[in-house]
């Protein structure tokens, strides 16, 4: 009985996703109360008041099942990125959509394109459908197009593209986009996932969705987890052509996404207050830190998201536990393969004077 094999080859090579470590989790192990999370690119202001409203409306009707079409919420949408609602996407976090990419586009031995150190979602949905991933390096920290344009070919059936880039922050520009776009085979989707749009301000950053408009074979996908900061109700969306959204929709789970999360996305769309709040506070905590870490001689990509990217010169796991002891919680740089970095999401001005606090302290103690 013990040599029968039950676990696809292919499920037998993944392995678990590592999120952020929570609170709780910090707060039990180290016994300490406050404890503060900039791990998982969060938004410390929270949820626009609207949305929370609309959570306690729909928490009222949760004995039904939530409305399969999301009937409501894609039409703000497609009134939102200026597309037809048939080119809409929705799906419980961008996470489901990129793994329904999987399920409807990618065969076992397809290429699937990404860079080194990506985003852990691309890789898990190449390895779960038994695909073959094609990494291509970064250079300084940016995806180098150039080189991953080098690598198509007929059988690179998906190329993930986050940008910006999770966890450098940098982008990739409209410029090498277009380039880019225009070396890619007829039968090859470009996903571009760009979970902290809303967060840049660069003139040079694509209008991606130009590319769907023109009925490229793109998907843009981007999320209610960040700066809406409704992510415990795991809620994204996307557009693409209606080609491909039909195709997704067929491998979508039935009722994937829940009341409240329709219900709080819709809310949040009509607050653009809220959005514009929290990209001031973080351009104001980007400045500071940047601020800081010059001050502390350390190197750092400047970053278009709500994150910054640094370089510890030294192993990074040590300063992470000296840092959670400090009840300060960040995401170290191993996991996207850079042992000397960690990435610290913005928080509040007195969360970020915190994390430098405590990172100095730990620096200067020399850990490490
Ligand atoms: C680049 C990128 N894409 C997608 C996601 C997932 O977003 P969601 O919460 O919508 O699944 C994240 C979350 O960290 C991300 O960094």
């Amino acid at each position: 009985m013990s040599d029968v094999r039950l676990t696809r080859r292919c499920v037998e090579r993944l392995k678990p996703y590592r999120p952020g470590k929570p609170i709780e989790e910090v707060q039990r192990e180290f016994g300490l109360r406050e404890v503060i999370k900039l791990a998982s690119n969060e938004n410390p202001l929270g949820p626009s008041p609207a949305a929370v409203e609309a959570i306690l409306r729909a928490s009222k009707e949760v004995r039904l099942y939530p409305d399969n079409d999301c009937y409501h919420l894609k039409r703000a949408l497609a009134a939102h990125l200026d597309v037809e609602v048939e080119q809409i996407l929705v799906g419980h976090g961008s996470d489901e959509l990129i793994h329904n990419i999987g399920l409807a586009f990618i065969s076992p031995g397809d290429e699937v394109m990404m860079c080194s150190g990506p985003f852990s979602q691309y890789e898990f949905t190449a390895a779960l459908m038994d695909a073959r991933p094609v990494y291509v390096p970064m250079r300084d920290f940016r995806y180098d197009l150039e080189a991953m344009a080098r690598r198509l070919n007929r059988r690179t059936k998906v190329v993930f593209i986050g940008n910006p880039t999770n966890p450098t922050g940098a982008i990739v520009t409209a410029e090498e986009l277009a380039a880019f776009t225009a070396a890619v085979p007829d039968a090859t989707i470009v996903v571009l996932d760009e979970a902290y749009y809303e967060y840049v301000s660069d003139p040079a950053y694509p209008r991606s969705l130009d590319l769907v408009r023109q009925g490229r074979r793109v998907i843009v996908l981007r999320t209610f987890s960040k700066i809406y900061a409704l992510a415990g109700l795991r809620v994204g969306y996307g557009a693409t052509t209606t080609e491909l959204a039909e195709a997704l929709e067929r491998v979508r789970e039935p009722f994937n996404v829940s009341s409240i999360a329709q219900a709080a996305a819709l809310a949040s769309l009509g607050d653009e207050e809220q959005v514009a709040r929290t990209r001031t506070l973080n351009r104001d905590s980007l400045a500071y830190l940047y601020r800081e870490l010059e001050r502390l001689h350390l190197s750092y990509t400047p970053s278009h998201a709500n994150f910054v990217w640094l370089d510890l010169g030294r192993d990074c796991g040590e300063v992470f536990v000296e840092l959670l002891k400090r009840g300060v919680i960040v995401r170290t740089g191993d996991v996207f393969g850079a042992p000397t970095h960690i990435r610290v999401t913005t928080g509040l001005p007195e969360q970020n004077a915190r994390f430098i606090a405590a990172l100095e302290e730990v620096l200067g103690a020399g850990a490490g």
